[in-house]
């Protein structure tokens, strides 16, 4: 393949300053923001961040020096022009959340302590009964959830305009909410914003945060496992405003191991007969998720990513039966600091069985921070690129990734990395890589 002469970037440069907006500003946030201060200020590393530190293999490999950074390739926002905000039913700004959610070092915390009292939460859209276990003074009034979502577009506005941002972008890191299904209300944007009107009960405020972003045109994301922007409504609407969505559920712990290991054992056609999780956790996370309506919508998330890996009904032999169990249980004197074991049931050769244990002592917030960040600059840098709707080159990121309507999700992490390399050197204007004639060289 020739080298090319001239490249022709897709994305517009990363003009001016980027406002970083999280609905629920608990551990996640806090140790993201706290993070990027840090990093900012040169006491940590960016660890885990590929928009910071990965590398991309650019032609072929001939080439001497042909890896060089993601962020040398395709303009990526400078970390040092950010701006952040968002909404929390608490008053606490992010030095005390921070704090409360004891995952970073109090030394470090209280270097960044000027910075991270100054960002103050907006009042949050929130109704208990979608977060059973959490109630808080900090909520905004309106009569219909419409007045809400403008109410929140107000905020939005008023924060560009103070904060002095380019541009915006949207990451849900508020507290899981109960388990909802797709229905009629959320089919088109006409009936959803009929139910904004009409207050349906279906519509969760993870969703009218949703709306109000993607009504905007900013680009949203979403870490939790709630529908939020996972529906037809808001999928449209994102396509009508130009806007890129991503979601659901950063995959950390647990079931990034699953996604890491799953691949691996199909591709030598082992045959896995069971695979039972469990964990125990003690932050407000694991509190939430402790109310089954609220560990139902976790669980639903967690469960479909091995059947979509294996693909039973192609390899009936191996996977057919399998039998997959994953348990959440909360358990205060961890705090953060999750532990995950996995037991996992395979056999060889005559199917002679063997067992696989994982015991991982992971850090929740330190694994979802990176992930944050990642997906904020990515998510901006598509809307800079004129991409909108599904970022599905994002699914690397999340847990439940959303697919476009008759295709299935992806979750497979190495080809969700394979597709996330070939749009960064799509955006970047370079060769696709597939491993196929000339380029295998
Ligand atoms: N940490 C991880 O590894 C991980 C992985 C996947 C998903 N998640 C998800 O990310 C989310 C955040 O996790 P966390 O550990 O920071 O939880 P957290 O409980 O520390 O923080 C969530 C915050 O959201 C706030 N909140 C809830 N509803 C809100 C609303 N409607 N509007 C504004 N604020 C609201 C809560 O008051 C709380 O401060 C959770 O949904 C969690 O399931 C986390």
């Amino acid at each position: 393949m020739a080298k090319k002469s001239t490249k022709n970037v897709l994305a517009a440069p990363a003009k001016g300053k980027l406002g970083i907006l999280m609905p629920g500003m608990g551990a996640v946030a806090t140790t993201f923001m706290a993070g990027v201060l840090a990093v900012n200020k040169n006491l940590a590393q960016p660890i885990g961040s590929l928009s910071q530190m990965g590398r991309i293999r650019i032609g072929k490999r001939t080439n001497k020096n042909n890896q060089p950074l993601m962020k040398d390739v395709v303009p990526i926002q400078d970390l040092k022009k950010v701006a952040f905000g968002g909404w929390d039913i608490f008053r606490d700004n992010m030095y005390e959340a921070a704090v409360h959610a004891d995952v970073l070092d109090i030394n470090l915390l209280n270097k960044l302590k000027a910075p991270l009292s100054k960002i103050k939460p907006m009042k949050a859209v929130f109704d208990k009964q979608y977060v059973k276990k959490l109630d808080g003074p900090h909520v905004k009034k309106g009569k219909t959830k419409m007045d809400l979502a403008k109410a929140v577009m107000a905020d939005i506005k008023k924060f560009k305009k103070e904060n002095k941002c380019d541009r915006l972008v949207m990451v849900w890191c508020g507290s899981t909410e109960i388990y909802i299904e797709e229905s009629a209300v959320h089919k088109t944007i006409a009936a959803f914003e009929k139910g904004l009107e009409k207050n349906s009960k279906l519509i969760a405020p993870s969703m009218i945060y949703a709306y109000a972003a993607i009504k905007m045109g900013i680009p949203y994301a979403n870490g939790a496992p709630n529908l939020s922007c996972d529906v037809p409504a808001l999928v449209d609407l994102a396509k009508e405003t130009q806007t890129p969505i991503a979601g659901k559920d950063f995959k950390t712990g647990q079931t990034l191991m699953k996604t890491i290991l799953a691949p691996g054992l199909k591709a030598r056609a082992l045959k896995i007969d069971g695979w039972f999780s469990t964990n125990i956790l003690g932050n407000r996370d694991g509190e939430v998720l402790d109310d089954p309506d609220n560990f139902k919508t976790k669980e639903v998330s967690k469960l479909g990513v091995l059947e979509q890996i294996l693909e039973p009904k192609l390899y009936p032999e191996l996977y057919k039966d399998f039998y997959h169990k994953v348990r959440i249980n909360y358990y205060p004197p961890r705090g953060d600091n999750k532990e995950g074991w996995d037991n996992i049931d395979i056999a060889g050769w005559l199917n002679y069985p063997m067992q696989i244990k994982i015991d991982f002592l992971c850090r929740d917030s330190i694994l979802a921070a990176p992930i944050v960040l990642d997906l904020a600059l990515f998510l901006d840098l598509a809307k800079r690129s004129n991409m909108s709707g599904i970022q599905e080159w994002l699914s690397f990121y999340l847990k439940s990734p959303q697919a476009p309507a008759g295709r299935y999700p992806i979750h497979d992490i190495f080809k969700q990395l394979h597709k996330l390399e070939n749009t960064i050197r799509h955006i970047g204007d370079e060769d696709l890589i597939t491993h196929l004639g000339l380029d295998y060289e």
